[in-house]
């Protein structure tokens, strides 16, 4: 069995970060998206992997490389425009030849991994094996309409009016069935090629088409509450270790990871928590759930339930909490100034205590 990645889309709902990278290269628990997802797949016995990219191609390769990190060896697919996730199968055709495969959306995260569900598809091979999850709203999602036996009845993206509460998670299984269905179907009128009207016509056309409910915490981390949602879900099992200094003045409390090159000076830290190699904290107070990226500064603040990216400085700032700090951004308080001053990007987000 192959695997494809989908890692192409504009992914413009993660403003402001999507201006300087893609959604799939957000750090969750101080490792890419896509590094969650390779890590997954790797985990369900799969080698060979073909990723979809589009504009952040050369983002994608520097981070990735050719798969070997994970035991995989990655092969590139470029498509030019996101016409869909049925059309990344399309352009996909070479890549596949006529195996079974996963595809599997890259910003999607699955801290429990996809092996049961990989394992069971390899044992029946059914034409398309989906899977599902409950959630509140579904509207946002494809959905799975089931018959009264629980086999599959219908599948609809993003419908105004679901009439399910089953979304579908962005990991399906296929064997080579699915081509005949992606040369079958006309785009949608968002002007996709949408993989659940491939499904759908697999269906429509007999084929075995099945679904079953995931057991283990889904995300789609299209959105920033997500990624700290996630954050938290994957840090919760941290297995502390310290690589870095911690000096006698600090303190660390419960799963901490220090990172190599990282120093820690007259700090408290509350795991789960990482410092990413490189990274300086003096002074401070570290709460659970942060994850602190490389090469970071953190002076005489406070922050917890936040993610902070590679080369962020924050200086004086007491009591940070659910925070996205951006690459090589500064937070600091200045001494003298009276009010806020803020240099802040495109699309930037900033909630001051009120
Ligand atoms: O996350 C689950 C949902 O993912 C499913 O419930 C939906 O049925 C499915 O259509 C999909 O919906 P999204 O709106 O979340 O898809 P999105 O446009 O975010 O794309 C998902 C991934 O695929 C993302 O990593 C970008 C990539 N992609 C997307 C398109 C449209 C491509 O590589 N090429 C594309 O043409």
């Amino acid at each position: 069995m192959k695997a494809l990645v989908l890692a192409g889309g504009t992914g413009v709902r993660l403003r402001p970060f999507s201006h300087s990278m893609p959604k799939q290269l957000f750090p969750v628990a101080n490792k890419p998206v896509l590094g969650h997802v390779l890590d997954n797949i790797a985990a369900a016995g799969i080698t060979e992997v073909g990723i979809v990219v589009g504009d952040w191609e050369e983002d994608i390769r520097a981070v990735l490389g050719n798969g070997s990190r994970h035991g995989l060896r990655i092969e590139y697919i470029r498509q030019d425009q996101p016409l869909g996730l049925a059309h990344c199968v399309r352009i996909a055709r070479d890549f596949l030849g006529s195996s079974d495969f996963v595809m599997y959306l890259g910003d999607n995260i699955l801290p429990d991994g996809i092996r049961p569900v990989a394992e069971q598809f390899r044992a029946e091979r059914p034409a398309a094996q989906l899977v599902m999850y409950k959630v509140p709203d579904p509207r946002a999602f494809g959905v799975v309409e089931l018959h009264p036996d629980g086999s599959v009845a219908a599948l609809v993206e993003k419908p105004q009016d679901p009439r399910s509460n089953l979304a579908l998670i962005g990991v399906y299984f296929f064997t080579s069935r699915i081509h005949e269905a992606v040369d079958a179907i006309a785009p949608s009128a968002r002007g996709e090629l949408e993989i659940t009207d491939a499904v759908q016509w697999l269906l429509a056309s007999g084929a075995d088409v099945r679904a079953s409910e995931y057991e283990g915490y889904w995300k789609d981390t299209g959105r920033i509450e997500d990624l700290l949602e996630c954050n938290r879900r994957l840090l919760a099992g941290l297995a502390g270790r310290v690589a870095g200094a911690v000096d006698e003045e600090s303190v660390l409390v419960g799963p901490v990871v220090v990172e190599e090159g990282a120093r820690v000076v007259r700090s408290r830290i509350e795991g789960p928590a990482i410092i990413g190699s490189g990274t300086t904290v003096e002074d401070c107070r570290i709460g659970a759930h942060s994850a602190i990226g490389r090469d970071c500064v953190l002076r005489r603040s406070g922050i917890d339930h936040s993610i902070t990216l590679d080369g962020a400085t924050v200086t004086d700032v007491p009591n940070l909490h659910g925070s996205l700090i951006g690459r090589s951004a500064v937070v600091g308080a200045e001494p003298g100034n009276t009010g806020h001053r803020l240099i802040i990007g495109d699309d930037a987000r900033v909630e001051v205590a009120a």
